[in-house]
Protein backbone atom coordinates (compact mmCIF):
# COMPACT_ATOMS: atom_id res chain seq x y z
CA UNK A 1 0.00 0.00 0.00
CA UNK A 2 1.66 3.36 -0.53
CA UNK A 3 1.40 5.71 2.24
CA UNK A 4 2.51 8.78 1.05
CA UNK A 5 0.25 11.95 1.36
CA UNK A 6 1.54 15.04 -0.54
CA UNK A 7 2.47 17.97 1.75
CA UNK A 8 0.59 19.69 -0.46
CA UNK A 9 -2.75 17.68 0.11
CA UNK A 10 -2.32 17.70 3.31
CA UNK A 11 -2.02 21.16 4.03
CA UNK A 12 -4.83 21.98 1.77
CA UNK A 13 -7.01 19.51 3.92
CA UNK A 14 -5.84 20.78 6.95
CA UNK A 15 -6.72 24.42 6.14
CA UNK A 16 -9.87 23.48 4.48
CA UNK A 17 -11.06 21.43 8.03
CA UNK A 18 -10.05 24.41 10.26
CA UNK A 19 -11.48 27.04 7.87
CA UNK A 20 -7.64 28.65 6.76
CA UNK A 21 -5.78 27.83 10.32
CA UNK A 22 -2.52 26.78 9.34
CA UNK A 23 -0.45 24.39 11.33
CA UNK A 24 2.58 25.79 12.96
CA UNK A 25 5.11 22.87 12.21
CA UNK A 26 7.56 23.11 9.77
CA UNK A 27 6.67 21.35 7.26
CA UNK A 28 8.91 22.23 4.54
CA UNK A 29 12.16 20.03 5.63
CA UNK A 30 9.98 16.89 6.22
CA UNK A 31 10.34 13.95 3.96
CA UNK A 32 7.70 11.72 2.52
CA UNK A 33 6.34 9.96 5.88
CA UNK A 34 6.45 13.63 7.44
CA UNK A 35 9.61 12.72 9.34
CA UNK A 36 12.15 15.67 10.34
CA UNK A 37 15.64 15.31 12.13
CA UNK A 38 15.16 16.58 15.36
CA UNK A 39 17.49 19.97 15.80
CA UNK A 40 18.00 19.83 19.63
CA UNK A 41 21.01 21.85 19.43
CA UNK A 42 18.35 24.73 18.16
CA UNK A 43 16.22 24.66 21.73
CA UNK A 44 16.53 27.72 23.66
CA UNK A 45 17.12 27.89 27.19
CA UNK A 46 14.12 29.33 27.99
CA UNK A 47 12.30 26.27 26.22
CA UNK A 48 13.79 23.85 28.70
CA UNK A 49 13.01 25.91 31.20
CA UNK A 50 9.55 25.76 30.26
CA UNK A 51 10.17 22.08 30.16
CA UNK A 52 11.20 21.91 33.10
CA UNK A 53 8.49 23.65 34.94
CA UNK A 54 5.52 21.54 33.21
CA UNK A 55 7.44 18.19 34.19
CA UNK A 56 7.48 19.31 37.69
CA UNK A 57 3.82 20.63 37.52
CA UNK A 58 3.00 17.03 36.22
CA UNK A 59 5.21 15.33 38.62
CA UNK A 60 3.52 17.23 41.63
CA UNK A 61 0.45 15.18 40.49
CA UNK A 62 1.01 12.25 39.40
CA UNK A 63 2.35 9.73 41.69
CA UNK A 64 -0.83 7.94 43.02
CA UNK A 65 -2.51 9.17 39.84
CA UNK A 66 -1.04 7.37 37.28
CA UNK A 67 -0.48 3.82 36.68
CA UNK A 68 2.96 2.38 37.78
CA UNK A 69 3.61 1.44 34.47
CA UNK A 70 4.41 5.36 33.39
CA UNK A 71 5.92 6.25 35.91
CA UNK A 72 8.48 3.84 36.04
CA UNK A 73 9.20 4.21 32.62
CA UNK A 74 9.62 7.72 32.86
CA UNK A 75 12.15 7.61 35.85
CA UNK A 76 13.83 5.66 33.21
CA UNK A 77 14.11 8.65 30.97
CA UNK A 78 15.85 11.23 32.76
CA UNK A 79 13.85 13.83 30.82
CA UNK A 80 13.48 16.06 34.16
CA UNK A 81 16.29 18.14 32.94
CA UNK A 82 14.85 19.45 29.81
CA UNK A 83 13.93 18.48 26.01
CA UNK A 84 14.77 15.25 25.45
CA UNK A 85 17.39 14.03 22.71
CA UNK A 86 15.14 11.68 20.82
CA UNK A 87 17.89 9.83 20.15
CA UNK A 88 19.08 8.41 23.14
CA UNK A 89 15.51 7.47 24.15
CA UNK A 90 14.41 5.51 20.61
CA UNK A 91 17.75 3.40 21.40
CA UNK A 92 16.80 2.79 24.70
CA UNK A 93 12.73 2.18 23.33
CA UNK A 94 14.56 -0.36 20.78
CA UNK A 95 15.95 -2.35 23.21
CA UNK A 96 12.45 -2.81 25.50
CA UNK A 97 10.19 -2.93 22.98
CA UNK A 98 11.11 -2.69 19.53
CA UNK A 99 9.87 0.71 18.83
CA UNK A 100 11.47 3.73 18.13
CA UNK A 101 10.80 7.67 17.96
CA UNK A 102 10.26 9.22 14.75
CA UNK A 103 10.49 13.72 14.86
CA UNK A 104 7.63 15.19 13.26
CA UNK A 105 6.55 18.86 12.34
CA UNK A 106 3.52 18.25 14.09
CA UNK A 107 -0.15 16.66 12.84
CA UNK A 108 0.89 14.50 10.20
CA UNK A 109 -1.69 12.47 7.79
CA UNK A 110 -3.77 10.14 9.13
CA UNK A 111 -2.25 6.98 6.75
CA UNK A 112 1.10 8.14 7.47
CA UNK A 113 0.31 8.39 11.08
CA UNK A 114 -0.88 4.63 11.07
CA UNK A 115 1.64 3.52 8.70
CA UNK A 116 4.03 4.95 11.28
CA UNK A 117 2.20 2.73 14.63
CA UNK A 118 1.92 -0.23 11.98
CA UNK A 119 5.53 -0.07 11.66
CA UNK A 120 6.33 0.38 15.38
CA UNK A 121 7.66 3.79 14.99
CA UNK A 122 5.77 7.08 17.54
CA UNK A 123 5.91 10.62 15.98
CA UNK A 124 6.93 12.88 18.15
CA UNK A 125 6.34 16.49 17.46
CA UNK A 126 9.66 18.86 17.98
CA UNK A 127 8.59 22.05 19.11
CA UNK A 128 7.41 23.27 22.32
CA UNK A 129 4.21 25.14 23.39
CA UNK A 130 4.46 28.85 23.90
CA UNK A 131 4.83 30.08 27.94
CA UNK A 132 1.18 31.72 27.99
CA UNK A 133 0.03 28.16 26.68
CA UNK A 134 1.49 25.92 29.78
CA UNK A 135 -2.66 25.16 31.13
CA UNK A 136 -3.45 24.38 27.50
CA UNK A 137 -2.35 23.93 24.19
CA UNK A 138 -4.60 23.32 20.76
CA UNK A 139 -2.16 20.98 18.49
CA UNK A 140 -0.17 18.53 20.41
CA UNK A 141 3.49 19.56 21.44
CA UNK A 142 6.93 17.60 22.46
CA UNK A 143 5.53 17.72 25.38
CA UNK A 144 2.53 16.07 25.15
CA UNK A 145 3.84 13.72 22.92
CA UNK A 146 7.17 12.82 24.79
CA UNK A 147 6.22 13.17 28.17
CA UNK A 148 2.69 11.53 27.48
CA UNK A 149 2.83 9.11 25.62
CA UNK A 150 6.65 7.74 24.78
CA UNK A 151 6.60 6.21 28.55
CA UNK A 152 4.36 3.83 28.41
CA UNK A 153 5.79 2.29 24.65
CA UNK A 154 7.68 0.70 26.94
CA UNK A 155 5.42 -1.67 28.42
CA UNK A 156 5.70 -4.51 25.77
CA UNK A 157 1.62 -5.37 25.58
CA UNK A 158 0.93 -1.75 25.44
CA UNK A 159 3.34 -1.53 22.85
CA UNK A 160 1.66 -4.43 20.88
CA UNK A 161 -1.54 -2.62 21.07
CA UNK A 162 -0.35 1.00 19.89
CA UNK A 163 1.21 -1.47 16.45
CA UNK A 164 -2.32 -3.41 16.47
CA UNK A 165 -3.96 0.31 16.42
CA UNK A 166 -1.84 1.35 14.04
CA UNK A 167 -2.70 -1.76 11.83
CA UNK A 168 -6.45 -1.08 12.36
CA UNK A 169 -6.28 2.12 11.09
CA UNK A 170 -4.66 1.57 7.79
CA UNK A 171 -7.64 -1.60 7.65
CA UNK A 172 -10.23 1.44 8.97
CA UNK A 173 -9.65 3.44 6.15
CA UNK A 174 -10.26 1.02 3.50
CA UNK A 175 -13.22 0.38 5.36
CA UNK A 176 -14.92 3.44 6.13
CA UNK A 177 -14.44 3.32 10.28
CA UNK A 178 -11.85 5.60 10.93
CA UNK A 179 -14.94 8.07 12.88
CA UNK A 180 -15.19 4.77 14.51
CA UNK A 181 -11.77 3.65 15.44
CA UNK A 182 -10.40 7.30 16.00
CA UNK A 183 -12.38 7.25 19.09
CA UNK A 184 -10.86 3.94 20.66
CA UNK A 185 -7.79 5.88 20.44
CA UNK A 186 -9.26 9.16 22.40
CA UNK A 187 -10.79 7.13 24.90
CA UNK A 188 -7.56 4.59 25.67
CA UNK A 189 -4.51 6.01 24.49
CA UNK A 190 -5.86 9.51 24.98
CA UNK A 191 -7.94 9.46 28.20
CA UNK A 192 -7.62 5.67 29.25
CA UNK A 193 -8.21 4.96 32.93
CA UNK A 194 -7.09 1.81 34.16
CA UNK A 195 -8.01 -0.66 37.76
CA UNK A 196 -5.52 -1.36 40.06
CA UNK A 197 -5.43 -3.14 43.31
CA UNK A 198 -4.90 0.40 44.60
CA UNK A 199 -7.60 2.07 42.51
CA UNK A 200 -8.04 4.14 39.42
CA UNK A 201 -5.22 5.07 37.72
CA UNK A 202 -4.50 6.97 34.70
CA UNK A 203 -2.16 5.57 31.75
CA UNK A 204 -4.24 7.90 28.73
CA UNK A 205 -1.69 10.83 27.41
CA UNK A 206 -3.89 13.36 27.02
CA UNK A 207 -4.71 13.39 30.74
CA UNK A 208 -0.59 12.66 31.85
CA UNK A 209 0.15 15.67 29.91
CA UNK A 210 -2.24 17.88 31.74
CA UNK A 211 -2.24 20.25 34.38
CA UNK A 212 -6.19 20.16 35.83
CA UNK A 213 -7.49 16.42 34.32
CA UNK A 214 -5.29 14.66 36.11
CA UNK A 215 -7.04 15.45 39.36
CA UNK A 216 -10.23 15.78 38.38
CA UNK A 217 -10.98 11.99 36.24
CA UNK A 218 -10.29 10.52 39.30
CA UNK A 219 -12.29 12.76 41.57
CA UNK A 220 -15.68 10.86 43.01
CA UNK A 221 -18.82 12.31 42.29
CA UNK A 222 -18.09 15.04 39.58
CA UNK A 223 -20.85 14.71 36.10
CA UNK A 224 -17.63 12.32 34.09
CA UNK A 225 -18.62 8.84 33.96
CA UNK A 226 -16.39 6.11 34.62
CA UNK A 227 -17.62 2.73 32.90
CA UNK A 228 -15.44 -0.19 32.02
CA UNK A 229 -14.28 -0.42 28.55
CA UNK A 230 -16.45 -2.47 26.22
CA UNK A 231 -14.51 -2.22 22.94
CA UNK A 232 -17.74 -1.80 20.77
CA UNK A 233 -19.93 0.66 23.02
CA UNK A 234 -16.47 2.81 22.71
CA UNK A 235 -16.70 2.89 19.31
CA UNK A 236 -19.91 4.19 19.37
CA UNK A 237 -19.24 6.83 21.52
CA UNK A 238 -19.01 10.67 20.65
CA UNK A 239 -16.08 12.53 22.40
CA UNK A 240 -15.15 16.26 23.66
CA UNK A 241 -12.09 17.48 22.42
CA UNK A 242 -12.80 21.40 24.32
CA UNK A 243 -13.63 20.54 27.43
CA UNK A 244 -12.39 17.53 30.13
CA UNK A 245 -13.95 14.20 29.58
CA UNK A 246 -17.65 13.22 30.05
CA UNK A 247 -16.87 9.42 29.94
CA UNK A 248 -13.67 7.56 30.59
CA UNK A 249 -13.40 4.29 29.92
CA UNK A 250 -12.08 1.62 32.56
CA UNK A 251 -10.01 -1.18 31.47
CA UNK A 252 -8.54 -3.95 33.97
CA UNK A 253 -5.20 -4.51 32.44
CA UNK A 254 -3.39 -3.66 29.17
CA UNK A 255 -3.86 -7.87 28.17
CA UNK A 256 -7.33 -6.84 28.48
CA UNK A 257 -7.05 -4.42 25.89
CA UNK A 258 -4.89 -5.83 23.82
CA UNK A 259 -7.05 -8.98 23.64
CA UNK A 260 -10.66 -6.97 23.50
CA UNK A 261 -8.92 -5.73 20.00
CA UNK A 262 -8.07 -8.61 18.19
CA UNK A 263 -11.06 -9.73 16.45
CA UNK A 264 -11.82 -8.37 13.05
CA UNK A 265 -13.68 -4.52 13.55
CA UNK A 266 -15.66 -5.10 9.95
CA UNK A 267 -18.76 -6.06 11.58
CA UNK A 268 -18.49 -3.66 13.76
CA UNK A 269 -18.30 -0.93 11.26
CA UNK A 270 -20.79 -2.50 9.01
CA UNK A 271 -23.62 -2.65 12.08
CA UNK A 272 -22.58 0.70 13.96
CA UNK A 273 -23.05 2.39 10.28
CA UNK A 274 -26.95 2.33 10.60
CA UNK A 275 -26.87 3.76 14.40
CA UNK A 276 -26.90 7.15 16.24
CA UNK A 277 -23.39 7.18 18.40
CA UNK A 278 -24.14 8.02 21.74
CA UNK A 279 -24.05 11.10 23.43
CA UNK A 280 -20.05 11.62 25.74
CA UNK A 281 -21.93 11.69 28.93
CA UNK A 282 -24.29 8.50 28.29
CA UNK A 283 -24.75 5.67 31.22
CA UNK A 284 -26.90 2.41 29.56
CA UNK A 285 -28.71 0.06 30.86
CA UNK A 286 -26.42 -2.28 32.44
CA UNK A 287 -23.40 -0.43 32.87
CA UNK A 288 -22.18 0.35 36.73
CA UNK A 289 -20.54 4.12 37.38
CA UNK A 290 -16.92 3.09 39.09
CA UNK A 291 -16.14 6.02 40.71
CA UNK A 292 -19.47 6.81 42.75
CA UNK A 293 -19.50 10.31 44.55
FE1 LIG B 1 -1.64 12.36 21.92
Amino acid sequence: MDTTVSNEDFLATVAEKSHGAALRGDYASADAQYVVQQDWAAYTEEEHALWRRLYQRQMALLPGRACNEFIEALQGLNAADGIPQFEATSKKLEAATGWTIVAVPGLIPELTFFDHLANRRFPVTVWLRKPEEFNYIVEPDVFHDFFGHVPLLFNPVFADYMQRYGQGGLKAMQLGGLDQLARLYWYTVEFGLINTPEGLRIYGAGILSSGGEVEYCLTPGTTSRHIHLDIKRCLNTLYKIDTYQETYFVINSFDELFEGTAPDFTPYYEELKSKTPYPANSLLDGETELLPG
